[in-house]
């Protein structure tokens, strides 16, 4: 049994949040199989990789909470939401999941500065980061959806795209990781 390194408070904000990261994985689970049986191969392999992501990111969560000394609560995974409209439709939903689960982060740091847990603080940046790449590469696909659909034979362009997404990285590049 290790010596318990984290408040209460912010043993339950972790709990919480590993939970909600679960709840992640489901959300792209659903997209992604709602994309298969849609036709689109492509962003249903994409959305199956940011579901493995999201479930990785549930464990560190986990890991996180056990080693120091706090007690992680498996709960149950509320259901995703109704299946999207269309290709556009899944795109902004899962960009507003994000963008949702960026706060919830930022409540984590906050809490960690009020509580000088640095260690919690410093745990939470990794996911800062991870957040921007995440909210940067989905808009940078609804981008390139924009443009497909906008142009003359948005069926070829679309195929294109579905085609592209299958091998696309998981990450975006951000500056702060560019060398200097
Ligand atoms: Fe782990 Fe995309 O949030």
């Amino acid at each position: 049994m290790k010596t318990k390194r984290i408040s209460d408070k912010i043993e339950k904000a972790l709990n919480e949040q590993m939970t909600r990261e679960a709840y992640q994985s489901q959300v792209y689970l659903s997209y992604a199989s709602w994309a298969e049986v849609n036709s689109f191969p492509g962003i249903a392999t994409f959305l199956y990789g940011h579901m493995q992501e999201e479930r990785e990111h549930m464990f560190k969560f986990l890991k996180y909470i056990n080693d120091r000394g706090g007690e992680t609560k498996i709960e149950a995974i509320k259901a995703p939401p109704e299946n999207p409209k269309n290709v556009e439709d899944c795109l902004q939903k899962i960009l507003k999941h994000e963008i949702e689960n960026s706060k919830q982060i930022d409540k984590i740091v906050n809490l960690s500065h009020e509580e000088k847990d640095w260690a919690t603080f410093n745990f939470a940046q990794w996911f800062v980061k991870e957040q921007i790449e995440e909210e940067t590469l989905i808009n940078e696909i609804i981008d390139k959806y924009t443009l497909a659909s906008n142009e003359k034979d948005n069926n070829s362009n679309l195929y294109d795209l579905d085609r592209d997404l299958a091998s696309a990285s998981q990450h975006a590049t951000i500056p702060q990781e560019e060398k200097l």
